[in-house]
């Protein structure tokens, strides 16, 4: 088999620990559950197991504590195949752990201490020797010391660089991180963090705005089931609607999308399969309980059949060197 490109992904590697009701208690209340569940979690080490269970090389950059949990973590992520080698440890901190409460819709909320060994994680920790070997980088991280660091040394390697920062860059606002965030390839955010960036209820006009003050190649809303996801570059728009699933826990749906839409990009295909093929990811594993339960590559593949999208699977599969 052809030796594939190499992913690194930054950021958190948290304990989930779910919670699944239609209640949520107020105080000196309690409600029942329908069930509990537990798993790795984390932003940046989901994309890492997306990104490997899709067939490319994956590596994380992130940080534990040095307590049973942490050793967990990096044994899960070892089977999955991917490289762990830059994983810190930080002995007076504890893994990050995140209480996640999901309805029977499928919806989360999550209740997050993703501070602690998390914060271990600093820009001189992000090397040549991290990058050595890589393709693509990718920083799910709102901390613009992280993602200024990652993108000069990606950036001076030849590298690709996408960032999924989340509420806490979108709360920054666009004076703060315009600078940081120009000549990044790839900026993933929902729509609510569109509107809170780009000024504006109307999402396409959102994405317009923040295009228009940063120059990014490439900017995707996810836009929640049932519409998707949308992609402005070049000034022109391309939307790809969501396939339609039963949500059983819609944990780590942005991770999976975020992932498989690098995968594309790495494969180099056209903006709009890219979209198809991360709506079809991130569907399939809305499907499924946890963070961590993206799809496989041939379940991506018998899925975007399933739709009619045989030549884009056959494409992906292709480039991936198994045809
Ligand atoms: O994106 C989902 C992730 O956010 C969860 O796995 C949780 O750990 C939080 O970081």
């Amino acid at each position: 088999m052809k030796k594939q490109a190499v992913v690194l992904s930054m950021g958190n590697l948290n304990l989930d620990i779910y919670v699944k009701t239609d209640a949520i208690p107020r105080p000196d209340e309690s409600v029942d559950a329908y069930e509990t569940y537990m798993g790795g979690g984390g932003s940046a080490a989901n994309f890492s197991v997306a990104v490997a269970r899709l067939g490319l090389g994956s590596r994380f950059l992130g940080s534990v504590g040095n307590d049973q949990f942490g050793d967990m973590l990096i044994k899960e992520l070892e089977s999955e195949g991917v490289d762990t080698r830059f994983i810190k440890r930080i002995s007076h901190e504890k893994t990050g752990t995140v209480i996640v409460i999901v309805g029977l819709d499928g919806s989360k909320r999550m209740i997050r201490y993703s501070g602690g060994a998390n914060l271990g994680l600093t820009p001189n920790d992000i090397t040549d020797e991290v990058m050595n070997g890589v393709s693509h980088v990718h920083v799910a991280l709102g901390r613009t010391e992280i993602i200024e660091m990652a993108k000069r040394i990606a950036k001076s390697m030849g590298l690709t660089v996408s960032v999924d920062g989340g509420t806490p860059l979108a709360r920054k606002g666009l004076d703060v991180i315009r600078d940081v965030m120009n000549n990044v390839d790839i900026w993933f955010m929902n729509s609510f963090e569109a509107r809170e960036l780009g000024h504006s209820e109307n999402v396409v006009r959102a994405a317009e705005n923040i295009a228009s003050r940063v120059r990014v190649r490439e900017l995707i809303v996810t836009l929640g089931p049932p519409r998707g996801a949308l992609l402005l570059r070049d000034g022109e728009v391309k939307y790809s609607d969501a396939f339609k699933v039963p949500p059983v826990d819609t944990t780590g749906a942005g991770d999976t999308f975020a992932a498989a839409y690098v995968v594309a990009s790495v494969l180099d295909l056209d903006p709009i399969d890219k979209l198809i093929f991360a709506n079809a990811t991130a569907s399939l594993k809305v499907t499924r309980k946890g963070a961590r339960s993206s799809p496989r590559l041939n379940e991506v593949v018998d899925f975007l059949e399933s739709l009619g999208y045989a030549k884009l699977a056959n494409e992906i599969l292709s480039r991936l060197g198994y045809s």
